[in-house]
């Protein structure tokens, strides 16, 4: 079946399914995967970790540069350590994902993580980055782009069950406040807002499974034969 070679950019809003998608990809495609989310998740921990505030934004500045992250990007087993400490499972708690937005919309902040970000991508061979600025930003460039979409109610349903799945207790109502609130916020920002690259295909996930959306994927990618 051959393996990927180059870069594939997996951008949308939170739900649609996309670390799902990009995880198994890039398993499939025998390529390297990169969360850029759990790169502002990690900066975001260390700053409620250090008791600054989100809103604080030089401090959230120092902060990003003195944390040491780190991203493994094997999609079976991909980890995020921020000052040697795995922190998988941390960065996705309540507290971290709303202080995120605030954190994220500081360009200091996103130079540094983009600067890392092009880093890893450059040293691998074939690779599935998913975020939201990374066929806008991070590599304008990518051999194949793709904008993840779904409704706001699915993706608010899908983000219910995997935190339910993972212990956290939400409701319906609350997670599609907070899916709405974000998506306002990322997509309004003034730096590196939420949009699909001119070059992206759309690809609506809102009654795809994951199964059906990776197939979807995989048909793009061989279009273009990056299997090689
Ligand atoms: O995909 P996620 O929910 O883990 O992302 C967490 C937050 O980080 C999200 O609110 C938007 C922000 N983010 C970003 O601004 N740019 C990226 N490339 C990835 C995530």
């Amino acid at each position: 079946q051959g393996e990927l070679r180059g870069v594939v950019a997996l951008d949308g809003p939170s739900g649609t399914g996309k670390s799902s998608v990009a995880r198994r990809l890039a398993a499939i495609l025998g390529a390297r995967y990169l969360d850029t989310g759990a790169m502002y998740r990690a900066v975001t921990l260390a700053v409620l970790r250090a008791g600054v505030d989100p809103l604080d934004t030089e401090r959230v500045i120092s902060i990003a540069r003195a944390c040491r992250l780190e991203l493994g990007t094997d999609p079976q087993h991909a980890t995020t350590t921020l000052d040697g400490q795995d922190v998988g499972t941390e960065i996705r708690g309540a507290d971290v994902t709303l202080a995120v937005s605030p954190v994220s919309a500081v360009r200091e902040v996103r130079e540094l993580l983009v600067a890392e970000q092009r880093r890893i991508i450059a040293e691998a061979d074939g690779i599935v980055v998913e975020g939201r600025d990374i066929g806008t930003v991070v590599s304008p460039d990518a051999d194949l782009k793709v904008y993840l979409t779904a409704s706001a109610e699915a993706r608010a349903q899908r983000r219910t069950r995997q935190d339910t799945a993972a212990g956290r207790v939400v409701t319906v109502d609350a997670t599609l406040a907070d899916v709405q609130r974000r998506d306002t916020y990322d997509s309004t920002r003034a730096v590196s807002p939420l949009r699909p690259a001119d070059d992206a295909v759309e690809v609506d996930t809102t009654s795809l499974d994951l199964v059906g959306t990776v197939d979807a994927l995989l048909d793009l990618v061989d279009e273009r034969g990056l299997r090689v």
